[in-house]
């Protein structure tokens, strides 16, 4: 397949992650953990290196400093590497592993692990937790965001994901002639709330440093780039062909968007920095 062709169609998280909104918010979590006075750092689950990307330009001191970027999909670090290019220095090193098993993934204890927009897949985050805490040498630092909390859609956005959702089905049924098979609810969608998630952490042996949600106006082609990103087509519309799944998508989003006559969506955001007590 041409390599045009082939960006258009792989399914990966590079054209959402490479989004303005999607960039700053990332950017505030890395700025709130103060991540760049740090010497070793994991960014796990790194996928295709877009908040790789947002930590080399926080480094202070690039000589000492390694990253280590863990991610389970050898596809997702493939084009890590290929879109860091000449910025993949000797400060990061990819390692292909299961969040699961972080501990032999990074033997060294690091002084910060940054978890961007995806604690809400694991299933036992208490095991993580402890996973995590290991892995930090004393005082050491654990940053994570997520959309997917109790909490992350006001009740305003209601009336849009009801709308996207039988916009796309409709489509899906009629223009494909499939529909989702019935699955158990998938792991990001049983949620903890921001209070849920500082409770988690004391109990695992953290002091919560920082907090916040902050509102986020998501715009339509961030539904449209989510849309076209395989773990999320395979969450909502499950046992569908990823083709015919990201069309029904892209178009249930862009006809919610016009029937509401609505520039974005608001949602908010979960930041947490916790130190190893
Ligand atoms: C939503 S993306 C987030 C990527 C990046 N951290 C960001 O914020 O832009 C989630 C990433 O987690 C990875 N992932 C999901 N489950 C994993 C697991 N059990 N072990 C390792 N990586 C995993 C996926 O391959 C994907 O690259």
């Amino acid at each position: 397949m041409p390599e045009s062709t082939r960006d258009l169609t792989d399914y990966s998280f590079t054209r959402f992650a490479n989004l303005d909104f999607y960039r700053q918010v990332n950017s505030r979590l890395l700025d709130l953990a103060d991540v760049g006075k740090n010497q070793t750092i994991v960014d796990l689950g790194c996928g295709t290196g877009a908040v790789t990307r947002l930590m080399l330009d926080r480094i202070v001191s690039a000589r000492q400093t390694v990253i280590y970027a863990i991610d389970h999909s050898s596809a997702a670090i493939r084009q890590a590497i290929a879109e860091l290019g000449d910025r993949k220095t000797a400060m990061v090193k990819f390692v292909q592993a299961e969040v699961q098993n972080l501990r032999s993934a990074v033997q060294d204890q690091v002084d910060s692990i940054v978890y961007c927009n995806s604690i809400h897949y694991v299933p036992d985050k208490g095991k993580l937790l402890d996973d995590v805490r290991s892995s930090l040498r004393p005082g050491g630092t654990l940053a994570f965001n997520t959309t997917f909390f109790e909490g992350s859609n006001p009740p305003e956005s209601e009336t849009f994901y009801r709308r996207w959702m039988m916009r796309s089905l409709r489509i899906l049924v009629r223009e494909h002639g499939l529909r989702p098979v019935k699955a158990d609810k998938t792991e990001a969608r049983r949620q903890l709330s921001a209070e849920g998630y500082k409770l988690l952490l004391r109990e695992h042996g953290f002091g919560v440093s920082k907090a916040e949600v902050i509102p986020v106006e998501f715009p339509l082609e961030g539904y449209i780039d989510i849309s076209g990103f395989r773990d999320f087509i395979e969450g909502t519309l499950p046992g569908v062909p990823l083709e015919a799944g990201s069309d029904s998508l892209k178009r249930g989003a862009k006809e919610a968007f016009e029937d509401l006559k609505i520039q974005f969506v608001p949602r908010n955001w979960l930041n947490v920095v916790a130190v190893r007590a």
